[in-house]
This record gives C-alpha cells, sequence and structure tokens, in this order.
C-alpha cells in the first residue's frame, strides 16, 4: 500500500468511525438505561401532578381510585412500544376518554394531523388533564413506567411500599 491509498484508507475509517458515533448518539431513548431519579421523577407524576392513578388506579392495573373517572386501561399488561406509549400521553387517545398531556396536542395538527374541531366531531370527547406535561416530564413517566409497571406482573407488598413510600393500609393485604 503506497502513502497514498493509505491516507485514504485512513479518511474512510475515519468517517465510518463518525458515522458509527453519530449513529451512537442520536440512537432512540430506549436503548440507555433508565437513571433512577427520573424513575422517581414518573412515579410521583403519576400519582400526583398527571393524576394517572385517578382512572388507571394507583397500581396501574385499571382499576381506577375516583369513582367519578372514566375507566382507564390496565397498563400493566400494556403491549405499546415506548414510542406509541408516549405518544398515547401526549395525544391522549381521540375517541376515547384518555385526555392530552401535551398542552399544544390538538393546536398545530402535532397529533394525528388533528385539531381541537376534528375532536369536536367524535362521539367521546377527550377530558381534560390534570396539568399539562412537559415532553422531559412525558419520558419520566415512560421511564417509570417501563421499569415498574409494564410488564412488570402483579402489585405486591414491595412494590406497594415503593410507591407510597411506606407501608400504607392498602400494601398489607398484598402478597410479598
Ligand atoms: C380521565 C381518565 C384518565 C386519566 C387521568 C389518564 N388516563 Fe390513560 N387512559 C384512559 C382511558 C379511558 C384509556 C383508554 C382505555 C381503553 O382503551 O378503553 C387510557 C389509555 C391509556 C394508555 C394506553 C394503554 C394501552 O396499552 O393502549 C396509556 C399508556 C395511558 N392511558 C397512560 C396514562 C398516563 C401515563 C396518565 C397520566 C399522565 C393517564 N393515562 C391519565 C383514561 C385516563
Amino acid at each position: 500500500m503506497n502513502l497514498r491509498t493509505n491516507g485514504q484508507w485512513l479518511r474512510w475509517t475515519g468517517l465510518a468511525v463518525a458515522t458509527a458515533s453519530q449513529l451512537l448518539a442520536t440512537s432512540p431513548l430506549e436503548a440507555q438505561a433508565p437513571r433512577p431519579e427520573d424513575i422517581a421523577a414518573g412515579m410521583r407524576i403519576y400519582r400526583q401532578k398527571g393524576d394517572c392513578q385517578a382512572c388507571h388506579g394507583w397500581a396501574a392495573d385499571g382499576r381506577k381510585m375516583d369513582s367519578q373517572m372514566p375507566d382507564g386501561a390496565d397498563l400493566r399488561s400494556s403491549q405499546l412500544t415506548r414510542a406509541r406509549l408516549v405518544t398515547a400521553i401526549k395525544c391522549g387517545i381521540p375517541g376515547k376518554a384518555m385526555p392530552a398531556f401535551d398542552r399544544l396536542a390538538y393546536s398545530d395538527g402535532r397529533c394525528y394531523g388533528m385539531r381541537e374541531a376534528d375532536l369536536r366531531r367524535l362521539p367521546t370527547q377527550m377530558p381534560d388533564p390534570a396539568a399539562p406535561l412537559q415532553p422531559r416530564e412525558i419520558e419520566q413517566l415512560a421511564d417509570f413506567l417501563f421499569a415498574k409497571v409494564i410488564g412488570q406482573g402483579p402489585m405486591n407488598r414491595t412494590k406497594c411500599i415503593e410507591y407510597w413510600g411506606s407501608d400504607v393500609e392498602i400494601c398489607r393485604d398484598l402478597p410479598d
């Protein structure tokens, strides 16, 4: 190999390395392990700011806490990918009683290309969310749901204590 081809080879490898590291840098969030503080933040949002538990239940098993609220899905057995789950939280589910947590969800077509007027034509109206959530908060919710809820089996005493922060009464009857 003369110097010239050698230099070319180096340039090509350099390019390949640069492309590979770019790919790694832009890989989807789900490829990274969630940080414990994000999981904890997501759990707080589920309980308080988003009040997801009103419809989905504190155990996220679809047994709602507020009898006045619509029946939410059993999130423990959800089959959604992370991308679809994030969309469901941001955009709600048109035609069902799942609220949209992105404040601008139906203002500019970002959700399914639909706007407020399109939603009003549906037989079931979306309730307002307890509070709008920032994209980062929705990612934290997804971190929490995938780490602690989706595909994580039924609620038990240990998970219950973790959720409530102490051994509250509802945790006592659960299996260990
Ligand atoms: C006002 C009631 C209500 C609230 C509050 C609510 N949801 Fe829902 N959610 C629903 C309903 C209703 C559905 C659709 C159930 C069905 O498919 O019939 C749903 C569906 C979903 C789904 C889709 C599940 C699947 O597998 O298809 C996800 C994910 C979800 N909710 C997450 C959340 C999160 C996270 C929060 C809090 C930020 C939340 N929901 C707050 C009522 C609610």
